[in-house]
This record gives structure tokens, sequence and C-alpha cells, in this order.
């Protein structure tokens, strides 16, 4: 019986894995907030945070039936992420595991990522994991728990934030990727040549810097835009984009023998990525695995599922629970 929490950037969350395998999974967005000022603000997250996380939790609690007794574990992630946000999970977590003399589970919000896409599937190594998210564009082939090797990265921008980035010269509002997802749906994919940084290069690393400065000279060139014009560049955008991340991923799959190949994180919520994704699978003979929708953006329930595969990082020396906002897997 595991209680997580997920405070590592601008949504709050709160799960309960039951020994079952039955769970609750609470998340309080911030976007209201942000949407104002076009990306996150790590203060006002911060406070969002501690104002909601006891009222979320006493929630999950109630929604799973539970008193605070049964509950065996307190899983919390303690980075990568924003600083201040990543305090206000710890803290509360260390807080209540020490009134309640309960362990913790100290939890990778990337491992969370990992492996939320076998949620209630057959976890077999090796595979390869594509975690695409606000701050991560991140290939790894994993060997087993904790057994992981950085194929390739972003260079510079998350795709993720490329397309919160795009969404804001477009006006479209924060976080950026629902809505592109959404207009693309009505757009021309082949109106315009987005660039696709690395392509012809044979290493499985990414970069997609070119593409903001690239939306912000066509959108001043065109000047007023129509909502065709919207919906052309958002679809162009995306099509671009979510190619070249199959392109690569594929490709390393084909390389490197392994035919078993996840993409989670934020970005995987995408409908073009998951339908591209799905028909490549039958195309080549690989094995797709994709989260549930639920567990694509951040959640607790993924912080809790991590913590499941391997309980023997518990510990109720709470001294060693800290915070790091820089965190590698
Ligand atoms: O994993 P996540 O919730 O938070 C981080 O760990 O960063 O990912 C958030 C990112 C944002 O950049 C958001 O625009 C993007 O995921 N995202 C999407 C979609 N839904 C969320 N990107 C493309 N298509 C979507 N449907
Ligand atoms: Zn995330």
């Amino acid at each position: 019986m595991i209680l997580a929490f997920d405070t590592s950037c601008d949504d709050t969350s709160v799960a309960i894995l039951k020994r079952d395998g039955s769970y609750v999974n609470l998340v309080s967005s911030q976007d209201e907030i942000h949407k104002k000022l076009g990306g996150v603000v790590p203060e006002l997250a911060a406070r969002r945070h501690s104002e909601v996380i006891a009222h979320l939790t006493k929630e999950a609690i109630d929604r799973a039936g539970l008193g605070l007794k049964e509950i065996e574990y307190i899983a919390v992630t303690v980075g990568p992420g924003l600083l201040p946000s990543l305090l206000v999970g710890v803290a509360f977590a260390k807080s209540l595991a020490y009134s309640l003399k309960l362990p913790v589970i100290p939890v990778n919000h990337i491992e969370g990522h990992i492996f939320a896409p076998f949620f209630k599937r057959e976890l077999k190594f090796p595979f390869l994991s594509l975690v695409v998210s606000g701050g991560h564009t991140h290939l790894f082939l994993v060997k087993g728990i904790g057994k992981y090797r950085l194929i390739g990265r972003t260079l510079d921008d998350a795709v993720g934030e490329a397309f919160d980035k795009v969404a804001r010269i477009l006006n479209l509002g924060y976080p950026g990727g629902p809505v592109i997802d959404m207009l693309s749906k009505s757009g021309d994919p082949y109106r315009f040549k987005i660039p696709q940084g690395l392509k012809y290069e044979k290493s499985f690393n990414f970069s997609f810097s070119g593409v903001k400065t690239y939306v912000k000279n066509l959108v001043n060139k065109m000047g007023a835009l129509s909502k065709t014009d919207i919906a052309d560049i958002a679809a162009s955008f995306q099509r671009a984009s979510i190619d070249i991340l199959l392109e690569k991923t594929v490709r390393a799959s084909k390389e490197l023998g392994v035919n078993t190949v996840s993409i989670s994180g934020g970005v995987s919520a995408n409908s073009y990525l998951r339908e591209l994704f799905k028909k490549e699978a039958d195309r080549q003979g690989f094995k797709a695995v994709l989260p549930s929708k639920e567990m694509t953006t951040d959640n607790a329930l993924m912080i809790a599922y991590r913590a499941s595969l391997d309980l023997t990082s518990a510990t109720d020396d709470y001294s060693t629970i800290e915070a790091n906002p820089s965190l590698s897997v």
C-alpha cells in the first residue's frame, strides 16, 4: 500500500497504489495560474502545491476507502524538476512519514515516466524508452531497474518546450501541446517546411531550437494570421517534430536490435504521435508500448508504480531524502 506524491513542476499529484493493483490518482492542475504568464513561474507553482497538497491527500485517502494507518510506504519525487516545487512535496512526504512512522521511497521523476507505460502490463527487459516532456527528450536503452543507457537526447530545447513556445508565438496559451494537437487536426501538415534539426545526422540526438526561430520569422513575415494559417502552422510543426522523434527512435530499435519500444511523458499524449507510432510498429514488427492517457502527463501513480518495483530503497532515515532539481538517471 503506497501513498505517492509528485510536485516536480506545475501539477500537484497524489496517488495511492494498493496491493491488489487498484489505485487512486489525483492531479490538481495549475494551468489556470501559469496560462496568463505563458509558462511556469516556480514560486507561484510552489505556493499552489503548498495550498492544495494536504487537501488532495485527504481526498485520495477518502476515495481509496482507507485509513492513514493502512498505508505501508510513502513515495515521493525527489528530482529532477523545479526546486521550489520539489521541496513542497518532499517536506510534506517526510513530515507525514515521520508522524506515521513509515519508510519513504525516493523516486526519480524520469524513472516514473520510463516505467509508466508498463503499469499493469508485462515488464520485460531490455526495452527502448523515449521520454518526451516539457523538460526532457531522452532516449534510453533500459536493461533493468536502475540500468539505463542514454542513447540520445536533445542538444537544446525539449520537444514539449518547443510545443509550448510555438503555442506562445501563435497566442494559443499554455500548455501548448494539447491545443496544437487539437488545432492540427484541421490544418495542412505539408503547407510549411519546418526545420527538422539533426535529421540527417547519424546520432540519436535531437534539436528543437531552430523550430522556434523559424515559426517566429514565419509569423512576422505573414502578418495577420487567419484561423487556417494558424492551424496549418500548428500541423506542419507537429508533423515535423513528431516525425523526427519517431524516425530516430525506430532506427535506434533496429540498430540495437531491441524489439520493445515505449514512449512516455507529456508529449506521448499527442494523438498524431500515438497513431503514427502504432502504425510504424505494425509495419516494422516491433512492440509499441504507450502509457494510458492519465499516465502521460505528470502524475503520482507513475511514482507509486516505480516505487513498487523496488522497495529496497525505502528508508526511515529521512535526512537522506533530499530534493535534487538536477537529478539524472
Ligand atoms: O510530463 P509532463 O506533464 O511534465 C514534464 O515533466 O515536463 O509534460 C508536459 C509537456 C508540456 O510541454 C506540454 O505542452 C506537453 O507535455 N503535452 C503535449 C500534449 N499534452 C501535453 N505535447 C503534445 N501533444 C499533446 N497532446
Ligand atoms: Zn514529467
